[in-house]
């Protein structure tokens, strides 16, 4: 059950099938779509109906579901063979976000063992997925808000809310916990250029659940940290590398910048399913390219000069020295490095 602060779910199977709230249009229209394929589940990821890594995790593992369905209708004896295309179309569905690829291979461990018809069980794996990611969410939020010394304001960047995850957020449950308990009391979001992720969806969670929150364009942030207005960044994260390099939305990287230059602390909250320890640092992290046209338009309207060309990189990444804590389900890393990020997979 939904609690105080935490009303909001992206993610959605009900009788047989998976809906996702279209977060192309938030905030002006909630409309749920409903899927019954993978490939469609697949295009839903590319085409940005649902982002944000765990988010796109517990979907790819529920578009699993569905694509062993359908294998087990059209040849019972050979439905693991005829589902490959679909895990491997999923899996190319978006580059950055490691969750994707954990939430495959944790369904395809399962499939290993299925007798019989897989949906059930498959499905029942799919759930846990998605139930984990939510208490793996409330238990950052309690670590992530203990780091708060003093009442203070906050800046977050893009939206790692419930949207962005099976329910209650990364960066944004820490925000959420945060607020519960008095620690944080004003949030300030960037808008998050191009995509808007932090003006349509991070400040539509925020409004609904009650949290006060002031917008700003991304290239204010340096400004009001030099006013000494805020005491934590708080950001969510693509990949984690081994080393504690961490990939997130474009953006991300300048606010880390800024706050060491002003003296502002820097938090990274992500679940260990977003830590890839086969990534040895920030350099071999794949960074999505995203079409031109989301820099050059807005909202279906060209903003720019015609002729003009755009660079528009979807992630960037923060190196482990510019980050003060890592905050994941299993514990919080202080000034991350490869022995602190290592040590939160010994403790089992
Ligand atoms: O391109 P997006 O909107 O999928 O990017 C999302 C982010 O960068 C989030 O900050 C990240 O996934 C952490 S969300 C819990």
């Amino acid at each position: 059950m939904n609690s105080h602060h935490d009303n909001i779910r992206a993610v959605v199977w009900r009788n047989d099938k998976l809906y996702l709230l279209d977060q192309r249009l938030l905030p002006h229209q909630q409309k749920f779509l409903a899927f019954e394929t993978a490939a469609a589940v697949a295009d839903a990821i590319r085409n940005m109906v649902v982002r944000g890594a765990p988010a796109i995790g517990v979907t790819a593992a529920y578009g699993v579901v569905l694509a062993a369905r359908a294998a087990y209708v059209s040849a019972p004896a050979d439905w693991r063979r005829n589902v490959e295309k679909d895990l491997v179309l999923l899996a190319a569905a978006r580059p950055t976000a490691v969750n994707l690829c954990w939430a495959l291979e944790r369904m395809q461990r399962v499939m290993g063992d299925v007798q019989g018809d897989p949906e059930s069980i498959l499905l029942q794996e799919a759930v846990h997925i998605h139930e984990e990611d939510i208490q793996a969410n409330h238990r950052m939020g309690e670590l992530g808000a203990a780091l708060i010394e003093r009442p203070c304001a906050v800046l977050t960047h893009c939206n790692t809310g419930s949207l962005a995850t099976g329910g209650y957020g990364t960066a944004l449950g820490v925000i959420r916990s945060g607020y519960a308990n008095g620690r944080i009391h004003q949030v300030f979001a960037d808008e998050t250029r191009p995509w808007l992720q932090g003006a349509r969806l991070t400040a539509w969670e925020l409004v609904q659940d009650h949290i006060p929150v002031t917008l700003l364009a991304d290239g204010a942030a340096a400004w009001l940290m030099s006013q000494g207005k805020i005491d934590w960044v708080i950001v969510g994260a693509d990949r984690i590398a081994a080393n504690g390099d961490a990939a997130n939305k474009i953006g991300t990287y300048s606010a880390a910048v800024a706050a060491r230059h002003h003296g502002v602390r820097f938090m990274v909250v992500a679940p260990t399913s977003t830590i890839d320890l086969s990534t040895h640092d920030g350099k071999a992290i794949p960074i999505e390219q995203r079409p031109e046209s989301e820099v050059l338009s807005l909202a279906g309207q060209p903003i720019a000069a015609e002729g003009a060309a755009a660079w528009n990189p979807s992630f960037d990444v923060t190196p482990a020295g510019l980050i003060d804590a890592i905050v994941t389900e299993k514990g919080v890393v202080l000034k991350p490095d490869t022995a602190g990020v290592a040590a939160l997979f010994d403790a089992g």
